[in-house]
């Protein structure tokens, strides 16, 4: 039996690069790395209420999508609680090139742009999921308790998502999942001039 874990990095197309975990690590980019995190945990329960908006009449997506989205808003509130505590300051971030460099291939004809989205959030989940996991070991106590905690509801967003993917598209999305992985490959091992929480490798 696999872990949730072991799952998630056989999911995705290549581990996190060291060069990424060790900027990630520097305490100087502490602040910039939890105001992007507490950007994309609001950035994904907005996502998740896009998605119950724009498909009213699915009660599987109304319900996993509406419980993700309260968790996440939840994640928000603990990563702004842990800035305030050490006196950081939350403001406005241009997101990275991560999300847009993947959702530029979502399809525009129906199921295909439902099941896309729901795979590219298959992906986020994950690489968060696994950032999260390679992270902690270099990390302050708190933070590193904050992100195993974090990693656990993540492996179970990457699972919602692949399965209502897999039950909207009334097709297999082996070959779909299998090009969205080349498109995350790139950005994750390609140079990335900007560093946030999904950026590729520091330059
Ligand atoms: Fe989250
Ligand atoms: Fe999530």
């Amino acid at each position: 039996m696999q872990t949730p874990l072991q799952e998630i990095e056989a999911f995705l197309p290549c581990p996190t690069p060291d060069a990424w975990i060790h900027a990630a690590a520097q305490p100087e980019h502490l602040e910039l790395l939890l105001t992007d995190h507490a950007h994309c945990e609001k950035k994904a329960a907005s996502t998740a209420m896009t998605l119950m908006f724009r498909y009213v009449d699915r009660a599987d997506l109304l319900n996993k999508m509406s419980r993700l989205a309260r968790e996440e808003l939840i994640h928000f509130e603990q990563v702004l609680a842990i800035m305030e505590a050490r006196g950081m300051q939350y403001g406005h971030l241009t997101p990275s090139r991560y999300a847009h460099g993947l959702r530029q291939y979502v399809r525009t004809s129906e199921p295909g742009r439902l099941v896309d989205v729901l795979i590219i959030g298959a992906f986020i989940e994950a690489r968060s999921c696994e950032r999260f996991a390679r992270l902690a070991p270099h990390l302050d106590e708190v933070l590193a308790k904050f992100y195993r905690s974090l990693l656990r509801s993540e492996a179970r967003h990457y699972q919602d998502y692949l399965s209502l993917a897999e039950s909207y598209a009334g097709e297999p999305i082996t070959e779909r999942i299998a090009f969205f992985r080349e498109v995350e490959r790139e950005l994750i091992e390609t140079p990335d001039s900007e560093f946030r929480f999904h950026s590729g490798v520091p330059v």
